[in-house]
């Protein structure tokens, strides 16, 4: 898959889906030469970069050579000060303070299959599935190191690529910026698609059209955040959810992060990931190394659809803990919304036993089971269980609970530390603050130095004890405020803290998952805050959002969808009227909603009527049925929630023989459009299927002439098959294999 033209200098990765190419210009830094669609190999592409003609011109010529300038090449590691005037690649300041550098090409190696990061989550895959190159640049002034590996992979038009900076001299060197990944294109003809939003409506999906100048997302906030994600896209104008071509990145990184699309005056266009350099500053002493996190990039030009589910497929087979590849993930349901604080032993009884009965597989019990925690304001890190609520323990509670046939889990907010706890007592010094200034509060809670490996050992102490005691399947880790005062006195520099502080999550995650590989993780962080491809590795599934509204979760996980899985999405039916939104909406609907997710309940199972209680029952069973579909099937969005009345979305299986197609609008309208066709993607066209178990159609007519919908309400035909708010439909088609097109 690497390509490699030694006298040329010239690099070409390519897995028949993706071409990515490269060569050393002719100053020795590296140039960039293509990146899209996979092209036939030939020995050299230098024409793809001509120097002949610097066109357009420009003044600022490399070394007197007015054929050449950084000004105007497109370039793989670009350095600031040079004659470049985008932002660069990395910035790194010597002792006397000049931060100008020149990393030139000084070598490379060819690597059978993917090193790890050290100290950072990244994808993997066995040696035959992926090859890596590794790139070694020099500057050659301050013998500081830069070392650029691209992963490409055999079945993913996919490649990931990192740095390490090696300080290689004698005099020390810090770190201001050092993206993970920065792709120089040819022009600017894109738009830039972005998932953001806020708490309760996180990953709405927002779309710009580039302009010259910089157009950016980021986060500055200790997590990824529900404001922005690290996922951004370029797509042409004319590309849709079906056809046309786009770049998607990731990065796998939870912490403070930066994605940019930088248009500059000759309308080419440079897209950077990585660490956000604001806050960021990081010392290399002679001898040290730093490894800037993994970003992944994707090609497609089929459309968003083809660029998700590639990303999909990505981190189900070469992201999650492998543990979770396969495994179906258990229907769960959550006291947090029908109890909050308020439980004990005898309501937790009646609630276990009920959910029993309706068929849930895993009860969570969510906050306030430890310390003496009835509401926000005290006891995080105090997790030793609250004996007042649970008199015979934890592990007694555990017992009872797997009587009755249910897995049971436990919520953790491992990261916070309540003014009110025993454990700020004793390490007043663990907690992350201002020495000389007022501490800012989030949710009546401050933050745990988790750049100190003491805070992350005692840590793993105490929730490894409380997993063998109460026997546990699962632990819900939240992390419910950001990260403000950042002063951490474990850290010398403080410049470095935010990162510290991440990895010190990521370690205690990797202490916890390796030794308890069949605990489920489900991260959180005051719902999506913290929905990234770094938490994923340890985590294969996320609380989506706090907003269970099934109306206002269409948006989310729609938008969701463009980055992440089905399977990694919490998804849960939750009671009404709801608790973000106080709308009302259909058991129905939520649930159709839900099915596209892990699934799940977040209501008291006691106060449903006898009617739902049978509703509940018939929904567990419909999802478990289609459980392995969804969690391993293509997923197809069909109509956005932001464009339209709408929603629709399929899933369909890798065989094409089986698929589920859900159809949902919140809202109707009087004297509707007679349009009641919804086209279908991904079948086999001659596949003849039966929808709903009874009418058969092949693939080509549910795809190009589409799948009849009901009739609607308009006013005036009171026998119309649906009509009202929260309409929603989901389809069952299965392959009727007694019959083939042609027979
Ligand atoms: C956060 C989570 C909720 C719940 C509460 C508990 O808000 O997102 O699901 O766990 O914390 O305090």
């Amino acid at each position: 898959m690497i390509h490699i033209n030694e006298a040329l200098q010239q690099f070409h990765l390519s897995n028949g889906q993706i071409s990515y190419i490269f060569h050393v210009m002719k100053n020795g830094q590296l140039g960039h030469l293509y990146a899209g669609k996979a092209l036939r190999h030939r020995e050299d592409f230098t024409y793809f970069q001509s120097y002949e003609n610097p066109a357009p011109s420009t003044t600022h010529v490399f070394e007197k050579d007015h054929s050449f300038s950084l000004e105007t090449v497109r370039q793989e590691f670009p350095v600031h000060g040079k004659g470049d005037f985008r932002e660069a690649a990395s910035i790194i300041v010597d002792e006397q303070g000049e931060f100008v550098s020149d990393f030139v090409f000084d070598s490379f190696e060819v690597i059978k299959g993917k090193p790890k990061l050290k100290g950072l989550p990244a994808t993997f895959a066995e040696k035959e599935k992926v090859d890596t190159l590794k790139i070694t640049l020099v500057d050659r002034e301050s013998s500081v190191v830069a070392d650029l590996t691209y992963s490409i992979f055999t079945d993913l038009p996919v490649l990931t690529r990192s740095v390490k900076v090696s300080n290689n001299g004698h005099q020390p060197a810090k770190i201001e910026r050092l993206m993970s990944t920065t792709l120089d294109l040819p022009d600017a003809d894109y738009e830039m698609l972005h998932l953001s939003g806020a708490w309760g409506r996180e990953r709405h999906v927002k779309v710009r059209k580039l302009e010259q100048g910089i157009q950016s997302i980021g986060s500055l906030r200790g997590a990824s955040s529900h404001q922005h994600n690290p996922f951004l896209v370029l797509q042409r104008e004319d590309t849709t959810e079906h056809q046309g071509e786009a770049f998607g990145w990731q990065l796998v990184y939870s912490g403070n992060f930066l994605a940019q699309a930088e248009v500059d005056h000759y309308e080419t266009t440079r897209v950077s990931m990585g660490i956000q350099p604001t806050g960021f500053q990081w010392l290399l002493q002679p001898g040290e190394s730093f490894q800037a996190p993994e970003s992944v990039l994707s090609y497609t030009n089929e459309g968003l659809n083809g660029l998700s589910q590639s990303l999909h497929d990505l981190q189900r087979k070469h992201l999650i803990n492998p543990s979770w590849m396969e495994k179906e993930r258990p229907v769960l349901i959550n006291n947090w919304e029908a109890t909050y604080f308020d439980f004990n032993e005898e309501k937790l009884d009646e609630f276990v036993t009920e959910a029993s009965k309706l068929g849930v597989e895993l009860f969570v019990l969510d906050d306030g089971w430890f310390g003496n925690r009835n509401d926000d304001t005290t006891s995080l890190g105090d997790w030793f269980v609250d004996e007042s609520k649970l008199p015979r323990g934890i592990g007694e509670l555990s017992k009872s609970v797997k009587a009755k046939g249910l897995q049971f889990g436990l919520w953790f907010e491992p990261e916070m530390i309540s003014p009110e706890s025993n454990l700020i007592k004793k390490h007043p010094d663990w907690v992350i603050g201002s020495l000389k200034r007022a501490n800012t509060f989030g949710r009546n809670q401050r933050v745990l130095d988790f750049a100190n490996p003491e805070v992350v050992s005692y840590l793993y102490e105490r929730m490894s004890s409380i997993i063998e005691e109460a026997d546990l399947d699962y632990i819900k880790w939240d992390m419910n405020r950001y990260i403000t005062e950042p002063y951490a006195a474990s850290v010398e520099n403080q410049g470095e803290f935010f990162h510290r502080y991440i990895t010190g999550v990521y370690e205690l995650y990797d202490r916890l998952t390796s030794n308890y590989p069949n605990v489920l993780f489900e991260s959180c962080a005051g719902g999506g805050g913290r929905f990234d491809l770094g938490m994923m590795y340890y985590a294969p599934q996320a609380w989506t959002s706090d907003d269970t509204d099934a109306a206002e979760r269409l948006k989310i996980q729609y938008g969701t969808s463009l980055g992440y899985p089905l399977s990694s999405m919490g998804s849960h039916v939750s009671a009404v009227p709801n608790h973000q939104t106080l709308r009302s909406t259909p058991l129905k609907f939520r649930g159709d909603v839900a099915y596209f997710g892990t699934f799940g309940y977040e209501l008291d199972p006691s106060q449903l009527q006898e009617e739902e209680k049978e509703e509940v029952k018939d929904q567990i069973r419909f999802f478990t049925k289609h459980r392995s579909l969804i969690q391993q099937g293509d997923f197809y969005r069909l109509k956005s929630p932001f464009r339209g009345l709408a929603t629709a979305w399929m899933v369909v299986s890798e065989d094409k023989t089986k698929a589920l197609v859900g159809w949902y609008q919140p809202m109707n309208q009087p004297n509707p459009s007679a349009h009641r066709i919804l086209k279908l993607k991904g079948l086999n066209e001659g596949f003849e299927y039966k929808v709903n178990g009874r009418n058969n159609h092949f693939g080509d007519e549910l795809m190009e002439r589409g799948l009849t919908l009901p009739t609607e309400f308009n006013g005036a035909n009171p026998g119309a098959e649906r009509g009202g708010a929260f309409q929603s439909l989901v389809y069952e088609l299965e392959r009727n294999k007694a019959k083939k097109m042609n027979d």
